[in-house]
């Protein structure tokens, strides 16, 4: 069982990082860091609302509409985007400097990290070493 409130994974080109806060059956959120030019593949959640927030750096939001009709949200820090369910999309990084971006998903993407954590590398971090502090007196 794997004690860490926090999973880690990346990408095997090592241009994204997921840190995953908490993931259940309701919800699941974390922070999702692009390296410059990378981009995640297009995708989807139909079983969930996808809210994104930028942290730092700038993100290039591809949402695809019908009949080719597709719109680019560039977001800064502190803008977001709200993403219905099943609506496809992909998150981009054409600048250069890193992005992070604080994500929530609102349903069931269970199936979703089981894939994610099959694909991926996990990153082991240091926090269990560093928990246990001596008291102080
Ligand atoms: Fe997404």
């Amino acid at each position: 069982m794997d004690k860490s409130p926090f999973e880690i994974y990346e990408t095997p080109d090592g241009s994204a990082r997921f840190y995953f806060s908490h993931s259940d059956e309701k919800f699941t959120t974390g922070i999702l860091v692009l390296q410059p030019g990378a981009a995640l593949p297009k995708h989807n959640r139909p079983h969930a609302i996808e809210n994104d927030v930028q942290i730092g750096g700038k993100c290039l939001m591809t949402i695809f509409g019908e009949n080719e009709n597709n719109q680019e949200v560039e977001l800064s820090a502190a803008e977001g985007v709200g993403i219905p369910k099943g609506q496809w999309h992909i998150h981009g990084n054409p600048y250069n400097e890193v992005s992070v971006t604080l994500f929530k998903l609102e349903g069931d993407i269970l199936e979703v990290m089981r894939i994610l954590r099959e694909m991926n590398k996990k990153v082991e971090s240091n926090l269990e070493k560093n928990t246990h502090f001596p008291t102080t007196p």
